[in-house]
């Protein structure tokens, strides 16, 4: 199924697209190192977003969801930390769209969801971080607007 724009509303996550969004979360292991676990990354990632669900959200931040009709096919989460430099900032944890329904604008306009959040915490920056081998996520972020501030570099040691 292509998932046309103009039928996906972006909107809070509720707590029946638990399943959905730890799907969805399958999809962060894109060109994670290969010095690295991408099951691991992929549950990193889980248990950061089920703080997120419950009576009692251990996670202060903002999901927010795509959803086609009744389908959740991206979602974003994004929450506040302080830069090492002083200032607090908003910070995107994940942001995946399902492989059916992407290229069709709906990373643009979640990460502009989380944007607007961030507006309303009255930070100056949003900043995330992806995989340096993650050349789709580099050139999406490049498109809409984001610039490469650090590279962290990793040597295995023997
Ligand atoms: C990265 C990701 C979120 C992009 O979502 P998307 O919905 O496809 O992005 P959009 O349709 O809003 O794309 C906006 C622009 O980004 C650029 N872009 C997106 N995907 C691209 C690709 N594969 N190659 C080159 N440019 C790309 C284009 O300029 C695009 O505009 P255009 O389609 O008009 O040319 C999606 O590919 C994804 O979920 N990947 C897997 C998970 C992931 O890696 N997440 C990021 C790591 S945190």
């Amino acid at each position: 199924m292509s998932v046309e724009q103009r039928n996906v509303q972006i909107r809070p996550v509720r707590e029946e697209d638990r399943d959905a969004v730890m799907e969805l979360a399958s999809q962060l292991t894109e060109g994670v190192a290969d010095w690295r676990d991408p099951g691991a990354v992929v549950e990193a990632a889980r248990q950061w977003l089920a703080g997120f669900f419950g009576p009692a959200p251990e996670q202060r931040g903002a999901v927010f969801v795509a959803a086609a009709g009744g389908e959740v096919v991206g979602v974003v989460s994004v929450n506040t930390h302080r830069h090492f430099t002083g200032p607090v900032e908003a910070y995107v944890g994940e942001l995946v769209v399902a492989p059916r329904a992407v290229r069709a604008g709906l990373g643009r306009r979640l990460l502009s969801a989380a944007e607007d959040w961030a507006r309303r915490q009255g930070v100056r920056h949003l900043t995330l971080e992806t995989a340096a081998g993650n050349t789709t996520a580099r050139r999406f972020y490049a498109a809409v607007g984001y610039r490469e501030e650090a590279v962290r570099f990793t040597r295995v040691l023997d």
